[in-house]
C-alpha cells in the first residue's frame, strides 16, 4: 500500500486518521499512517498549545498533522455570549423540556455549559496560530476552502493544505484557491457531509481535477477492502474519522461506557444525516436523541453557529449521562463494522493486511 503521498509526507502507509484525540493521532502516526488532531473543541488556545506540545513529544518524530474548521458561510466574529442572545426561546424551550422526557440529569453547578466556537474564523486562525509554532505537516479544512492567506500562510511554512470536498464543483474551487490535496468526503462519512456517495464521488472528483492533485477517499472506509476500493476509484489515499472512534486511545478523551455500547451494537442503518448538531447537514449516530428532533413539533434546526451552542449543554448532559438510548455523537455508516475496541496500532495493521489480501484477490481475477 504505497502511494506517492507516502513519499510526500514520509509515512509508510496513505492512510489519514481524523481524530479529535491526539492519543488517537499520535498511535496512528507511530503505526505509519498520519494521525490528523482535529482543533475544532479547543476554545482554549493555551489547551491546544499543550496538546500538540503534546503530540511532538509523543509522535516519535513521525509526522502528523492538523484540521481546522473555517467554513465558508458563516458569521466571522463572535462569541458564546452575544451568539447566545440570538437563540429563541422556542428552541431552549425544546432542548429542556426533550432532555426532560429523555431523563438526562443536569450537571452540577457551574459545569460543562460551553460550546464549540473553533469554527469561528477568529478562533480557527488562533488555532493556526498555535499550530505553526509545531511541526505539522498537513493543514486540513472542513465546510469549505480555507481563506487564500490561511492557505499562503501554510505553503510559506511547508506546510501542504487539504480540503474536505462532497461534489466535484467544490473540489475544483478548493484547488482554483490554491488547496494541494482533495479529501473526497462521501454521504457515508461521519460529520458533515454531502449527499453523494463515496463509489460515485471518488472517480468524479479524480477526474475533475486531473491527476497533478491528489485525493483522499473518505467515507465508509473501515477495512482494508474498503481501502483498496478507494485506490481502485483513483484515491492516492485514505482520509478516516469513525473507525478511531472504536480504539482504546480513544478512551483518554471520552471514556463513556454509554457510548462504547451504543456504536459497538449500532448497524450500519442506525445513523442519520442531520442539521442539529451544528446548524450543516452531518451524520449522526440515530438515538433518542436525534429522533426527538424529528418530531413535528420539533423547531427547524438554527443555523451554524448558534445550533451547536444550543445544544452544547445538552451534550455535555447527554454525555455525563453515559445512556446508550440517547448519546448524541457524529459518526458514519461504517459504524455497522465497529464491533469492539482495539488498539490503534492493531487497526492500522488489519487495514493493511486486509488490504493486501483484496489486491491478491483481484490479481488472480486477472489471470
Ligand atoms: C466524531 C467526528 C468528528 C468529526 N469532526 C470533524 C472536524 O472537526 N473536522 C473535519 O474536517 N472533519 C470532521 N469529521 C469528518 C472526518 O474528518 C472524516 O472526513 C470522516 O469521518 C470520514 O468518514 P468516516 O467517518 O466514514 O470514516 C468528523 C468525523 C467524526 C466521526
Amino acid at each position: 500500500m504505497r502511494t506517492a503521498l507516502c513519499d510526500e509526507f514520509g509515512i509508510d502507509y496513505p492512510i489519514f486518521a481524523f481524530t479529535p484525540s491526539e492519543h488517537v493521532a499520535a498511535a496512528v502516526s507511530r503505526a505509519g499512517g498520519l494521525g490528523v488532531l482535529g482543533c475544532v473543541r479547543f476554545n482554549d488556545t493555551e489547551e491546544l498549545e499543550r496538546v500538540l506540545t503534546w503530540l511532538d513529544d509523543n509522535t516519535d518524530g513521525k509526522p502528523y498533522g492538523v484540521d481546522i474548521v473555517m467554513p465558508m458561510k458563516i458569521p466571522t466574529e463572535g462569541t458564546s455570549l452575544d451568539l447566545g442572545a440570538m437563540i429563541p426561546e422556542e428552541h431552549k424551550k425544546f432542548v429542556d423540556e426533550t432532555l426532560l422526557k429523555l431523563g438526562v440529569p443536569p450537571l452540577p453547578e457551574g459545569e460543562g455549559r460551553e460550546g464549540v466556537l473553533g469554527w469561528l474564523h477568529s478562533v480557527a486562525r488562533s488555532h493556526l496560530d498555535v499550530a505553526l509554532r509545531h511541526r505539522p505537516v498537513l493543514i486540513a479544512n472542513a465546510l469549505g476552502s480555507p481563506p487564500v492567506d490561511v492557505i499562503e500562510k501554510c505553503h510559506e511554512h511547508g506546510i501542504k493544505v487539504a480540503a474536505l470536498a462532497g461534489a466535484a464543483k467544490h473540489a475544483l474551487s478548493h484547488v482554483a484557491n490554491g488547496v494541494d490535496i482533495i479529501v473526497a468526503q462521501g454521504y457515508e462519512a461521519g460529520g458533515h457531509t454531502g449527499e453523494v456517495a463515496s463509489m460515485v464521488l471518488t472517480p468524479d472528483i479524480v477526474d475533475a481535477v486531473g491527476p497533478d492533485v491528489p485525493v483522499l477517499g473518505a467515507g465508509g472506509i473501515g477495512s482494508g477492502r474498503q481501502v483498496a476500493a478507494s485506490l481502485a476509484l483513483g484515491a492516492q489515499g485514505v482520509w478516516t474519522g469513525s473507525i478511531w472512534l472504536g480504539t482504546e486511545e480513544y478512551r483518554n478523551l471520552a471514556s463513556n461506557q454509554g457510548w462504547e455500547t451504543a456504536f459497538t451494537r449500532a448497524t450500519s442503518s442506525d445513523t442519520v444525516r442531520t442539521r442539529i448538531y451544528t446548524g450543516k447537514p452531518a451524520r449522526l449516530l440515530k438515538t433518542k436523541w436525534t429522533e426527538a428532533w424529528a418530531e413535528a413539533d420539533a423547531p427547524e434546526p438554527l443555523p451554524m453557529p448558534l445550533q451547536n451552542l444550543l445544544v452544547a449543554e445538552a451534550h455535555n448532559r447527554i454525555n455525563a449521562s453515559h445512556d446508550p438510548d440517547v448519546i448524541s455523537m457524529p459518526i458514519g455508516q461504517i459504524v455497522g463494522r465497529m464491533n469492539s475496541v482495539r488498539p490503534v496500532a492493531e487497526v492500522v495493521a488489519s487495514l493493511v493486511a486486509e488490504y493486501d489480501e483484496a489486491v491478491g484477490r483481484l490479481e488472480t481475477y486477472r489471470k
